[in-house]
Formats: C-alpha cells, sequence, structure tokens
C-alpha cells in the first residue's frame, strides 16, 4: 500500500463509455516482438525515465518529489529526497552511471535525524530503507561495474543502518507492535491506540534485510516480534477464514482490534509480504509460506467475485461481519501478481491460474476505459450502479468510485509477474499499451502528472504531482517487462535470486 500526499476525492463519474527477443518460455504461435522493435521500446522507456529525472533535476531536486505542471517541489516524504532514492534500483537496471552517482552523492549528505514533519514507519522504510539496501545488493552483486568506488557503495548501508537507528524506538511499546506515525526529534508518536495490518506487516522484508547485510540482529528481532502477532492473530474471531485478518492491531496488547477483512489498501502488502518472506528464505520463513497458502486458498474460496454483467471476470470483494464488500482498488491489483509469484514458486497450477483470472480482471478496468488507464478504486455491486454508469457496468462489468489516476504501478506490476511466468506475449502487450497511455496522458513538460478522471476525455485534468513511485515502479517494471534476461529479474519456479519488496526494490534472497 502507498499513502499519497494527495486526497483523492470519491466521485461519481458521468458515464462516458466507451490494445523478436525469443523467449524461453514462449509457446509455439504466439506473436514475437522482433528484434529491432523490442529495442526501440527500451529507449523509449529509457528515454521516459530520463525525461522525468531531467525534470525532477531541474526544478525539484533535492527536494521529495517534482510538481509536474508548476514546475515546483514538494517533500512529503520529510525532504530527504525520496524520488532520487526511490529512482536509485531502476536506474542501476537501466544502467545509467551518470545518474546513480547523482544519486548517491546525494545520499551521501542526508541526515535522516532532522525533520521537521511526521515520519512514517511505513512509507520511510518502504522507499528510503529499501531503496539503499536494494542499491547496495545491486552494487555489490549483479551490477558492481556500474559505480567505481567501493567506497561509495557502502555509504547505502551505513545511511541504512543511520535511519534504522533513528527509527527503531517506534517498536518501543509493550506489545513491540510498533507507531507509525512518528516524531523523531522528540522520539513521540501520533498516540494512537492501533497500527494497521499493512503498515505493521511491511517492514519485515527490509528490516531483516539491514540486519542480514550488518550482521547486527537487532532489526530483524524488532519486525519479526511486530510481526508474530499478525501470524498467530488474537482473538481467533479476528480471523474469520484460515489465514484472512482483521485491519487493525492494538499497540499494547498486539491482539487485533477488528476483523476486516480485504487484499485493499490498508491491508495489502502483509499478504505480499507472507510469500516474499519465503521467497527471501524458505528454511527460516516456512510459517509465513503457510499463513499466505491459507490466505490465498480462503480468498479463491470466499472473496473471489464476478460481476453479475461480466461473470467472466474475477475481483477480490472484502468481508466484514458475514458481508461481502463488492469494491476493489487499484492498489489491490497487486494480488494477481502475488498469487502468481506463490504459485510458481509452489509450483501451483491453481494459484497460477487463478492469478491470471485477477489480472484479466485488472486490465479490464484500464481496456474499458476511455484513457485506456484504470481508475484508483471501483466497485460491482449491480444493487448500487449509479445511473450515468449503467451502460459502463453492464459492458465492462464495473463503474467507476474514483476515476483518479496518481501514477501507481500495482497493475502494470501484476502484468508483469504474469508475463514473467506464462511468458505470453499478450502480457508484455498489455503492459506496453499501459505505458504507451500514461506516457500519452500523464507526460508533462518536465515529467508526468496524475489524472483526475481516467474515464474522461484526455484523462479529465491533471494532479500537480508526481509520486517518487512513478520512478521506482511504473518505470521499472515496465522496463523490467522490454529488457533482457538478468539476475534481478523475477524468474519462474523457485529460482529467484531477487525478491522485490513493495516499492519494487529488489533483494537478494539469502
Ligand atoms: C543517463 O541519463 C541522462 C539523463 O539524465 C542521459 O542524458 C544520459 O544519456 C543517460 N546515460 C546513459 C548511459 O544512458
Ligand atoms: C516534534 O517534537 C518537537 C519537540 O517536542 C516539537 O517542537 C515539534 O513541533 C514536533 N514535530 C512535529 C512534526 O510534531
Amino acid at each position: 500500500m502507498h499513502f499519497t500526499s494527495l486526497s483523492i476525492p470519491l466521485i461519481t463519474l458521468s458515464g462516458l463509455i466507451t490494445p523478436s527477443i525469443a523467449h524461453p518460455q514462449l509457446r509455439p504461435g504466439q506473436p514475437v516482438l522482433r528484434e529491432n522493435e523490442a529495442n526501440s521500446r527500451v529507449n523509449t522507456i529509457k528515454e521516459a525515465f530520463e525525461h522525468a529525472w531531467d525534470g525532477y533535476k531541474q526544478y525539484a531536486f533535492p527536494h521529495d518529489e517534482l510538481l509536474p505542471i508548476s514546475n515546483g517541489h514538494g517533500d512529503s516524504r520529510n525532504g530527504w529526497g525520496a524520488s532520487a532514492v526511490d529512482a536509485l534500483s531502476t536506474a542501476i537496471m537501466m544502467g545509467n552511471a551518470t545518474i546513480v552517482n547523482e544519486i548517491i552523492d546525494h545520499i551521501t549528505t542526508v541526515d535522516y535525524s532532522k525533520t521537521d514533519t511526521t515520519v512514517s514507519l511505513f512509507e520511510t522504510t518502504i522507499r528510503y530503507l529499501a531503496g539503499m539496501l536494494s542499491g547496495y545488493d545491486l552494487l555489490t552483486g549483479p551490477a558492481n561495474d556500474l559505480v567505481e568506488d567501493q567506497e561509495k557503495v557502502e555509504v547505502l548501508l551505513e545511511q541504512s543502518k543511520n535511519l534504522a537507528d533513528v527509527l527503531k524506538f517506534a517498536f518501543n511499546t509493550p506489545s513491540g507492535v510498533p507507531y507509525n506515525n512518528l516524531n523523531i526529534t522528540s522520539g513521540g508518536n501520533d498516540d494512537a491506540t492501533t497500527n494497521g495490518l499493512a503498515v505493521t506487516g511491511t517492514l519485515v522484508l527490509e528490516w531483516t534485510r539491514l540486519s542480514d547485510l550488518t550482521g547486527d540482529p537487532q532489526y530483524a528481532r524488532l519486525s519479526q516480534k511486530a510481526q508474530s502477532y499478525l501470524l498467530k492473530p488474537q482473538p481467533a474471531t479476528s480471523e474469520p477464514f484460515p489465514g484472512l485478518v482483521g485491519s487493525n492491531i492494538n499497540i499494547a496488547t498486539g491482539q487485533f482490534a477488528d476483523a476486516q477483512v480485504s487484499w485493499n489498501g490498508g491491508a495489502d502488502s502483509f499478504y505480499e509480504y507472507l510469500i516474499k518472506m519465503y521467497v527471501y528464505d524458505p528454511e527460516e520463513f516456512g510459517e509465513y509460506k503457510e499463513r499466505w497458502v491459507a490466505a490465498a486458498k480462503s480468498s479463491m474460496q470466499h472473496l473471489a467475485s464476478h460481476p453479475s454483467s461480466r461473470p467472466d471476470l474475477t475481483f477480490l470483494a472484502s468481508y466484514n461481519n458475514g458481508k461481502l464488500g463488492l469494491s476493489s482498488q487499484h492498489l489491490t491489483c497487486f494480488d494477481g501478481g502475488s498469487f502468481l509469484l506463490g504459485g510458481t514458486v509452489l509450483n501451483n497450477d491453481e494459484f497460477i491460474n487463478f492469478g491470471l483470472k485477477l489480472v484479466e480482471g485488472c486490465h479490464t478496468t484500464y481496456s474499458e476505459t476511455l484513457t485506456g488507464i484504470g481508475p484508483e478504486s471501483f466497485g460491482w455491486d449491480a444493487n448500487s450502479v449509479p445511473e450515468d454508469q449503467k451502460a459502463l457496468y453492464e459492458k465492462a462489468g464495473f463503474y467507476i468510485q474514483s476515476g483518479a489516476y496518481i501514477l501507481r504501478p500495482e497493475v502494470i506490476e501484476s502484468f508483469y509477474y504474469a508475463w514473467r511466468v506464462t511468458g505470453k506475449e499478450q502480457y508484455r502487450e498489455w503492459v506496453w499499451n499501459a505505458f504507451v497511455a500514461i506516457n500519452k496522458y500523464c507526460r508533462t513538460g518536465s515529467g508526468f502528472a496524475g489524472l483526475t478522471n481516467v474515464n474522461a476525455a484526455n484523462g479529465g485534468s491533471r494532479y500537480d504531482n508526481q509520486e517518487s513511485f512513478l520512478f521506482a515502479e511504473v518505470m521499472k517494471y515496465v522496463y523490467l517487462t522490454h529488457s533482457e534476461e538478468a539476475e534481478w529479474q523475477v524468474q519462474r519456479g523457485n529460482g529467484n535470486k531477487f525478491v522485490f519488496n513493495t516499492e519494487a526494490h529488489p533483494f537478494r534472497v539469502r
């Protein structure tokens, strides 16, 4: 999950409605991209990344993000240069030594103990800590020829440790479940009584990696202690179906405070990390895998939902107190990728096939809008279809609840997993089509802007904001889908050498 610096209005829209590098897993009869076409796509993707980097560099660096319409800057992530740190692993994969060196030079200067604003433990972990750790893993591993000065690379690990040392007081609670919203100057917090499932359960990969790289076990211990309450949820009523748990945890006791189940924002990356920890180390994290398998099976059985107008489509509903909630989000569309990763790693075709159904559902939220980009949130409750979206619901199987697009990656991310796991050219085409639409509708003179309404001509109007995950995720997954085989690519089966954090920063597996 990502929070965002924008508040996205939940709007009802007016009812406007309206597609070689030989891959080893290609099946006969599939169209194959010619090599020159694939190269030209890679160049187009690199050009888009460099366009965004150059605009950020010129108008916003070293602030957190570019305002891509006014050419101003924002500091929504404590002013430590979030876009630069988030861009690092993508720039490494693209092999751009100039940008990589610029980013590391910046990271060297950051004082992570100073900020005027509230620090989110979760966002700081997934963007800054992970961005630096991933840069370290790549530059000491498969990309070790990119930066000549190895001492410079060491800064990434030193700064990771400095940052975690600033943040670790968050875990100092009676249960060990952390506060998320921190005042790092005073060592204070926001006095919350509960912490969310995703923000609690999306720390363990990063903090465990930091311990493995530094040899200091305290970071792994802190995050795994917090995680232990999520793996063995109490009270029993907070787990209405095996593996599927509530959304908020009491910070004092570690007990769940509710039994609201979903894969939507707020819960999402908790499920994502269960299987990713197993990829990271199958021996130590077998219990995490068991929990993911239970959650995946329960989701197929109890949350899979088909719109009455399009019974061929599959979305994941939410569940609370005996009732299904028939709405979902762009954020949730990581789910197909999670089933595909779990399915391939565990050699389970049922998970793979269900993952492909989820991918297809999320693709429909892209292919059926005027821009070819999917909405922030959507529903399929036949009894709640807005009058002006009846035609959309009949044709596409969903109606739009918020038509915003703020440069989110999850749909493209799941297309990437589908491409890697099946080798079917169709999924690569879906990535390319999404990229072409984003390049067409979101691109400004200095970068990329969000859209207010993906189902209006030209995407409605634009938000003057470029989230750092444009660099970390959207550009990376589009690039990886079109670039060569590499150690950091997601692999079929259990041959993964790297595992991606929820911000698409790859860590070397243990
Ligand atoms: C790296 O990116 C810059 C834009 O910031 C571009 O001018 C340069 O050509 C790129 N270098 C390589 C090797 O791709
Ligand atoms: C953090 O605490 C310090 C010292 O009590 C205070 O001056 C500052 O305003 C607080 N910062 C935030 C973001 O609340």
